[in-house]
């Protein structure tokens, strides 16, 4: 097993690239399938993300898509239909769903995308009686060969850069690792002619416990392979501690990476992502404001900023 937190140090890469443009809107592919008509894709595989000793079920889910006309971007997310009527007698409506793959999909064929998905559950406030989700049940206990109803893809908010040199840095707590799944395998695991992937990923990943670290041997494969290209860091809440003896959260870790990020983050190439959990942003906020008003900079109006010039990509539920 890795070590706690940073696992390697890895030095900055040359970043000499101009700030990326935003990409023209019409690239991006949106809602080619609507709930009313959504795409009937198969289910081809559905693992276990989570290992021995964690908490909870988190599965990876690969869909074949190849008879339809859906196509997607890294970072995009699709609608899910699941299959029956709500309590009162109503189909059910669809649930977003981050796409773990790249466009290409795990089989590198154009023909897959691929999901990965929680198990909601939680006790009842009233009952104390085991609620648990209905789309994420759904999904996480769909077999291989079943149809499963697909919309999208929606989504512009989480679209990587095209900038081979940018500095792209993720922020996740559990299922937000999907989008960072899709960014990190374009960059590093798989080889195309237009994008060479030169410049510097971090990746900040909060989980419960060392065996909830999803995309684990992968995440740490790539480290070992490019680690002047990928820095990796954990926050496993439930294992470590932050500096006040409390859970270490992702927010800790960015608190004690904030002087490095500050430098980083006033390039004009460099991509900010969060992904998953809304209770982490005020946190984050907080680690960077802490830096920053030490040079005298406001935190909140540099963040907009970034925003505005298309920098600060937020995504969570
Ligand atoms: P439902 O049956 O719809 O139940 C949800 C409802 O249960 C809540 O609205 C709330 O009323 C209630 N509830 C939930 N928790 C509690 C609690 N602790 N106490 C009391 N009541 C509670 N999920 C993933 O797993 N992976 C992803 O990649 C992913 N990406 C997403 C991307 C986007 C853009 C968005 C908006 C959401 C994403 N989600 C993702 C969440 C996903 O869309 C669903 O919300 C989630 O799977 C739960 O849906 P469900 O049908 O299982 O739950
Ligand atoms: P914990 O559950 O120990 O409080 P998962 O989706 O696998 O449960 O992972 C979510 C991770 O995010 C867990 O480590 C969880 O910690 C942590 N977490 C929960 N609430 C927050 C929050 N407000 N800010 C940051 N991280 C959080």
């Amino acid at each position: 097993a890795m070590p706690a937190g940073e696992a390697v140090a890895a030095t900055a890469a040359e970043n000499s690239q101009p700030m990326a443009e935003a990409k023209p809107k019409a690239d991006i592919p949106v809602n080619i399938y609507r709930p009313n008509k959504p795409y009937i894709g198969k289910c081809l595989s559905n693992e276990e993300l989570v290992a021995e000793g964690g908490v909870g079920t988190v599965r990876h889910l690969i869909f074949d898509i190849g008879g339809g006309d859906l196509r997607y971007l890294e970072g995009q997310s699709i609608g899910i239909v699941p299959p029956g009527t709500d309590d009162k007698g109503k189909p059910h409506k669809l649930r977003l769903y981050s796409i773990a793959s790249t466009r290409h999909g795990d089989k590198l064929d154009d023909k897959t995308v691929s999901l990965c998905v929680r198990q909601l559950e939680y006790k009842h406030p009233e009952t104390g009686e085991m609620v648990y989700g209905v789309c994420s049940t759904y999904l996480c206990n769909l077999e291989a060969g079943a149809d499963v109803a697909i919309t999208g893809p929606v989504g512009k908010e989480m679209l990587l850069p095209d900038d081979e040199n940018a500095t792209v840095i993720m922020m996740a707590t559990g299922t937000g690792i999907a989008p960072f799944r899709a960014f990190l395998w374009r960059m590093f695991k798989e080889s195309h002619e237009d994008y060479k992937f030169k410049g510097l990923a971090w990746l900040f990943f909060g989980i419960p416990f060392s065996a909830n670290i999803l995309y684990k041997d992968d995440l740490e494969q790539i480290q070992r392979e490019f680690p002047d290209n990928f820095r990796l860091t954990y926050a496993i809440s439930r294992e470590q501690q932050n500096a006040q003896g409390g859970k270490m959260y992702i927010q800790d870790r960015i608190a004690e990476a904030a002087e490095e990020l500050w430098p980083m983050l006033q390039k004009p190439n460099t991509h900010t992502y969060i992904c998953g959990l809304k209770g982490m942003e005020g946190g984050i906020d907080a680690g960077m404001s802490a830096v920053t008003s030490k040079y005298g900079v406001d935190w909140s109006g540099y963040q907009k900023d970034m925003k505005k010039q298309g920098r600060w990509h937020v995504e969570t539920y």
